[in-house]
This record gives structure tokens, C-alpha cells and sequence, in this order.
């Protein structure tokens, strides 16, 4: 079958490395690229790009009637920090912006569905540690209830209307190509630009804050892994439980040490990404995604710190 694939919040940390990897796949023209800003980098230009709000639903609605997409991936929504500090805003377009998509993909018969959920769905009351996949959680940011609220309404168009949507519960993911868009675990990234930049990093995060992490390669080869698997094998329709790798700040710092020995890392006290971590999993069990997809992520610590370091040198 001909794909077309339209990626919502295409120009984002996620969408400009998952919009390359698509096109790689299904060929550039197959692949469409659409964000609320035009695109900062040029290669989302080798394909189709369109200018659109999500939370505008007549302008949705001709894009899916111009394209008819067979696949949609929703990536736009605001972020954990960002909407701490606009929390009607990131309620409205986490929300509203799901909604839509799920709509408009009912009426265009779009074949699959891909909406990435959070870490940040867990809460205080939720396991630290192998958080599982079921257990009490109780999220207690805008952007963990509205990811919350977001996998029962998948959950819930795939039951009652039977429409493929398929989604992982992202956790905070490390990469070099773009900024990241505003999250608490974005420290894990600026650490990496700052050791080569600076010598020096202090952390927004508290030395021993674990945090489940991953390496963006193999969050964007388990995503389409994940949207190739037969649908009969998902019995996940929620969001699964995603794992690579688990690190504080002092553990990430030792590894850069590894490679820039005279890198020295402190830490700022009292920022309120701090409250938000203390309430998110150490560590992640993921046994459903290893056992109905195979999941098996490639990069450690050391081996996401040298591709960190070797790609941002460049
Ligand atoms: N990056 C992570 O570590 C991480 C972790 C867990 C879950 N996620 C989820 O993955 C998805 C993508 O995350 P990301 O890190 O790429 O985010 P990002 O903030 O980097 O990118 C989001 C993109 O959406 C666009 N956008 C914002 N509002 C829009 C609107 N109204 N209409 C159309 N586009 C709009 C932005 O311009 C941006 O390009 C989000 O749902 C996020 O919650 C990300």
C-alpha cells in the first residue's frame, strides 16, 4: 500500500529526527511534514511541509482531505516545564489537539494512529523503581494528567471505534540534532553542550535524581518498530511502559569526566524542575513492549555519552 504520512509538530526534538527517518523509509514525498512554525532546518524542506495549528480544525481537516494520510503521527503539545507555566494552554492543546486528530482520523479512515505519552503520567504514589506498567498513578502536573487523560481517550477510539492508535510512553530523550522543547529532563542534554562548550555544568537537577533516559536513535527505531508490529500482537492500546537507560546527574557527569577529564558539574538549588522530577520513576519495566515487540534498546550510558559528545564535537 501507498503511504502518506502526515507528522504533526514535525519541527520539534522528536519530528525533525522522526521526519528524516520516515522519508528514509517511505520516500520524501510520501512524508509530510506539519508544525506551527516553518522549519529551522533545511532538510525538512526535502518534502512536503505545511503551516498549520493543530488546535485549528478547519485547517486540519483540509489537510487531511488534500492528503488522505494512511499514518499520522500528533507530536505537537507542550511539554512538562513549559506547561507548568501555561497550564490552560498545555491542557488545550495536548487535549483539543489529540482529540482532533483522533476525529478527523475516523472520518479520512486514516489506517494508524501514533501519540507519544510520558514518563510524566506516573506520580509520587506511583513504584520508583521498575515503575510497571499498571500501578497507581496520580500525575500532578498539567502535562502528566493531560498525557494521563490523552492514553485513555486511545485507548478508548481503538476499543469503541476500532481505530489503530498506537503510543509509548516516551522517557526523557537525549539527542544532538535539535533543542529540546522545554521538558525536565532536558538537563541531560545542555550537560552535553555545555561540557564542550564550557568545561562546566550546573545541573538543574539534583545529583542523585535518577531519571529514565534514552538515547533518540533508539526512541525513533522502537516508535516505528512499534507502528510496523502486526495489531494483533498489542495488547497495549493505552500507552506502553518504554525503558533504555536510568542515570542521575553525578552518574552522567562521571561518564563525561571519562571523556573531558577536567569537566566539573554542580548544582543549582530550588528550581522547580526539581519538584517535578522528584515525582516521576527511577526506572522503567517494560516487559510488555519486550514481549508483544520485541523491544530491546541498543544504547547504554557510555555508549549514548560517546555519540553525544563525537556528533555535537562536529
Ligand atoms: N522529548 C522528550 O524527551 C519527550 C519525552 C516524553 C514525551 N514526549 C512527547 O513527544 C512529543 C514531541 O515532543 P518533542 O520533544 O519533539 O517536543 P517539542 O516541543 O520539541 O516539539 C513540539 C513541536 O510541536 C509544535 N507545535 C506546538 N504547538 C503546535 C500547534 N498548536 N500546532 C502544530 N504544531 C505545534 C512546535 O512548534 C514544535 O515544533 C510530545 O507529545 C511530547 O509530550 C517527548
Amino acid at each position: 500500500m501507498k503511504e502518506n504520512i502526515l507528522v504533526i509538530g514535525s519541527n520539534g526534538q522528536i519530528g525533525t529526527e522522526l521526519v528524516t527517518a520516515l522519508r528514509n523509509t517511505y520516500g520524501n514525498t510520501q512524508v509530510i511534514a506539519c508544525d506551527i512554525r516553518k522549519p529551522d532546518y533545511e532538510y525538512l524542506n526535502a518534502g512536503p511541509f505545511e503551516l498549520a495549528n493543530v488546535l485549528d480544525t478547519a485547517r486540519l481537516k483540509e489537510l487531511f482531505e488534500q492528503y488522505k494520510p494512511t499514518q499520522v503521527y500528533l507530536l505537537a503539545a507542550l511539554l512538562s516545564a513549559t506547561g507548568e507555566q501555561n497550564p490552560k494552554l498545555a491542557w488545550d492543546l495536548n487535549m483539543n489537539g489529540l482529540l482532533s486528530v483522533l476525529d478527523l482520523a475516523l472520518a479520512y479512515k486514516t489506517v494508524k494512529v501514533y501519540w507519544p505519552s510520558s514518563i510524566a503520567v506516573f506520580g509520587p504514589n506511583s513504584p520508583k523503581t521498575q515503575t510497571p506498567q499498571y500501578c497507581t498513578m496520580d500525575p500532578n502536573t498539567v502535562y502528566g494528567f493531560s498525557k494521563q487523560a490523552g492514553e485513555r481517550w486511545c485507548e478508548y477510539y481503538f476499543h469503541k471505534y476500532n481505530l489503530d492508535v498506537r503510543s509509548i510512553r516516551y522517557p526523557g530523550l537525549i539527542s544532538w540534532k535539535a533543542a529540546p522543547g522545554g521538558g525536565t529532563t532536558d538537563y541531560a542534554i545542555h550537560i552535553f553542550h555545555e561540557a564542550l562548550k564550557q568545561g562546566h555544568y550546573s545541573s538543574f537537577l539534583s545529583a542523585h535524581t535518577e531519571l529514565p533516559m534514552m538515547y533518540m536513535d533508539d526512541a525513533i527505531r522502537g516508535t516505528l518498530e512499534l507502528m510496523d508490529a502486526p495489531s494483533q500482537n498489542l495488547r497495549i492500546r493505552s500507552s506502553y511502559n518504554f525503558a533504555g537507560v536510568s542515570f542521575t546527574p553525578e552518574i552522567l557527569g562521571a561518564e563525561i569526566n571519562k571523556h573531558i577529564p577536567e569537566f566539573k558539574l554542580d548544582y543549582t538549588a530550588n528550581d522547580p524542575r526539581q519538584l517535578i522530577a522528584d515525582t516521576w520513576p527511577g526506572s522503567i519495566d517494560d516487559t510488555y513492549a519486550q514481549e508483544d515487540w520485541h523491544w530491546k534498546p541498543e544504547y547504554d550510558l557510555a555508549k549514548m555519552t560517546t555519540a553525544m559528545l563525537t556528533n555535537l564535537k562536529k
